[in-house]
Order: C-alpha cells, then sequence, then structure tokens
C-alpha cells in the first residue's frame, strides 16, 4: 500500500524505536470533516470502542454529534476527555450501575433490562434496539437478522412497549439497530429502511402513537476493505439514501466506528529476521498480533508497505509471510504476500487506526509496549 509522505517520514524518525503507533490526526480531521458534509442531513455519533485514544475522540469532536459507548469505562472515558459530549450508551450487559450513568441515550437491549431500568425510578431516554430478521448477507459480523444476544425480536419490543406504559420517568424516543458491520452503502441503506419502517410501525401509529419515538439510529458497520485499502465507504451515496429516508420531523442517527478510524492508523515495526523454512519466507517483526490483534481476528493480511532501511539477505520479489514476536502461529499480519523485504526494513501496517490496540492482547508474552506518536 502507499505511505502517505508524512508518515514516511515520521518513520524514518523511529526507525530505531519501533514498534509504535503513529496516528495521522490531520488526516482524520479531513476524513470526517468529508463524512460530516455527506452526512448533513443526519446525525453522527462516533462508536468509541472502535478506537477511544483520546487525541482521536478530540479530533472528532467537531464532526460529530454525540458519541457512542459500550460500557461505564468508555462513558467515563470520554466524559473525562470531552466533558460535554452527548453519549448514547448500547451493549448487551450492562450492570445496575452502568444503568445509572447519565447519558443523552440509553439503549436498551432487552425486556429484563428495561424492567431493572423503570423499576430503579430514575429519569431515563431510552431507544429499544432492535434485532430485525432481515438478510445481512456480505457483511463481515452480524449482530441482527437472526439469533444473537443484541437487543429484541419484535416480541421483545411489544413487551417492552407494554412495560412502558403507566410510568413516566422512563422515556421512549425511538429505536436503535446495529445489525451488521462491513456493508457497502446499499446493503446499509436497506437495512436501514427496514429499521425506519419498523419504527415508524411501531413507535408513531396505532396504541404506541405519542411515545415520541421518532428518533432512529440505524447503527454503523460501514464496510472497510482490507484488501483494497484505496477504496472508500460511499458516504455520498449513503448520505442521499438517508435523507431520501428521512420524514420531516424524525431524526437519523448513524453511529460508525471503523470507518471512521481505521484509515488514520499505522504501525509501525521493523524487521528482526528473514528466515525460510520449508521452502516459505518469513519475515519476523518487532512486535506482532498483541499490539495489531485485527488480522487475526479478522482473518485477512494487513495490508502493509516496506521502508527499505535495512541491509542484508533477505526476500525479493516473492511471497512473505509476515509475523510478529509470539510464540503462536497465530500471530500473522499477513501470508505470502509478494514484496521485497531485508532486515532493519520498516514495514508500515496500514488501515490500524480502528479496532486495533485496544482489541489486542497486550501483555501476552510481556514484550515491550509501542510507542504512540500523532500526526498533526
Ligand atoms: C451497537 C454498535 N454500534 C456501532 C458499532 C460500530 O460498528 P463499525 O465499527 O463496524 O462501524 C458497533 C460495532 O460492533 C456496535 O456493536
Amino acid at each position: 500500500m502507499i505511505l502517505p509522505g508524512r508518515v514516511r517520514e515520521r518513520a524514518e524518525e523511529l526507525a530505531g524505536d519501533l514498534p509504535a503507533y503513529v496516528y495521522d490526526l490531520a488526516a482524520l480531521d479531513a476524513h470526517a470533516a468529508d463524512v460530516r458534509r455527506a452526512l448533513a442531513d443526519v446525525e453522527v455519533y462516533y462508536a468509541v470502542k472502535a478506537n477511544p485514544d483520546p487525541a482521536l475522540l478530540r479530533t472528532l469532536a467537531p464532526h460529530v454529534d454525540g458519541f457512542e459507548v459500550s460500557s461505564g469505562g468508555e462513558a467515563a472515558h470520554v466524559r473525562e476527555v470531552l466533558p460535554g459530549a452527548r453519549l448514547a450508551f448500547g451493549g448487551p450487559g450492562k450492570t445496575d450501575a452502568e444503568l445509572a450513568v447519565p447519558v443523552h441515550r440509553l439503549h436498551v437491549e432487552s425486556p429484563g433490562e428495561l424492567r431493572r431500568l423503570i423499576a430503579a425510578g430514575r429519569p431515563a431516554d431510552v431507544l429499544l434496539r432492535v434485532n430485525l430478521d432481515v438478510p445481512v448477507d456480505g457483511a463481515s459480523l452480524a449482530m441482527g437478522g437472526g439469533a444473537t444476544p443484541f437487543g429484541m425480536d419484535p416480541g421483545g419490543i411489544a413487551e417492552c412497549l407494554a412495560s412502558l406504559r403507566g410510568q413516566g420517568h422512563v422515556r421512549p424516543r425511538g429505536f436503535h439497530a446495529h445489525l451488521a458491520s462491513g456493508l457497502h452503502a446499499p446493503e446499509l441503506l436497506r437495512l436501514a429502511g427496514a429499521v425506519v419502517e419498523f419504527a415508524r410501525e411501531h413507535g408513531t401509529h396505532g396504541e404506541h402513537r405519542g411515545h415520541g419515538a421518532r428518533e432512529v439510529n440505524v447503527g454503523g458497520g460501514m464496510a472497510v476493505p482490507y484488501r483494497r485499502p484505496d477504496e472508500r465507504f460511499d458516504w455520498d451515496a449513503y448520505g442521499k439514501g438517508l435523507a431520501a429516508l428521512r420524514a420531516p420531523g424524525e431524526t437519523l442517527r448513524v453511529e460508525p466506528g471503523r470507518a471512521l478510524t481505521a484509515y488514520c492508523g499505522w504501525y509501525l515495526t521493523r524487521v528482526l529476521d528473514v528466515k525460510r523454512v520449508h521452502g516459505e519466507v518469513f519475515a519476523v517483526v518487532t512486535g506482532g498480533t498483541h499490539h495489531l490483534r485485527t488480522p487475526a481476528a479478522k482473518g485477512h493480511d494487513q495490508p502493509f508497505a516496506v521502508l527499505p532501511t535495512g541491509n542484508g539477505r533477505g526476500a525479493d520479489d516473492e511471497p512473505v509471510t509476515v509475523v510478529g514476536q509470539l510464540c503462536t502461529p497465530k500471530d500473522v499480519f499477513a501470508r505470502r504476500v509478494v514484496t521485497t523485504v531485508r532486515p532493519g526494513d520498516v514495514v508500515a501496517f496500514g488501515m490500524a487506526g480502528a479496532y486495533a490496540w485496544t482489541i489486542s492482547h497486550h501483555d501476552f508474552l510481556m514484550h515491550p509496549r509501542p510507542g504512540f506518536h500523532y500526526l498533526t
């Protein structure tokens, strides 16, 4: 993949001090501004789970309407970094203490969770998370479209609507859904259409009319194709589609994670060894999937660029498997990718800004942690 000039310069400076993460905050700022422009008609909340790094949150803050958090820890973290930010709190297993966290919107995941919330007696503004039985073909991760622990089927929603009657402190504001991740704009728009239709049916019509259910959060899940690093989710088409879907008086909200921050992150490593074993070439780099678990978690090749800063015997324009320092065959960044690489070269893994450092098992084997650097 192509290494932007600024990242290359920083990689050359850091060559003796790797592994390290480099976050290109200027690139994130420009990308988030583009997304904001494309989605002018809807609210955008950033899904903090993708990357809660404070510098990224501060960079995103001017471009988003709020932040989606999935634990009391994430809520406290965002409060500390951005005290005035609006929070939406989702997630399938909230403790009583988490249900008590004051937030703009609480995403209710089950009738039992709602009963606990009502019994606690505190005011809360809620969206009911619906899991519709709609096809999610082509998704890299499915959180809905069938039996999963996320959200409720229409029966669960009906139970919630019944529980909400006869009390006033837990206020239903609408519906939430996050049915799948890794979908392109047309598929995501199809899902959004199904969710909005359900919300209109159950929130603003018939016996539930007047519940104030005019808000629909259709989730995140915008595709990030790791095999095609230059391709971007079609935010313009998505924004136009959502604008066409929204009826006057309705609030539509999205909560992307990966597609906002994946591209601004780089994990830089240095080649320790190039070896041939039973005919296969391995490049062993400093660090490993305990810092960047994404390729192991998703089973893909992490896209990378090689900076020829090394020398000695290596591989020339041939298939190379790039591995880390861990004593496990799962510590693989990329398999049999044709490249030229020598000991001492810098390997820069791209698309490492989302579900990367924070989803990784940092302490396994007790190697040093990477440095963190920010390009502004
Ligand atoms: C409820 C919810 N919202 C938003 C997201 C963000 O998804 P993505 O990072 O694919 O955009 C997730 C991811 O798992 C999620 O579970």
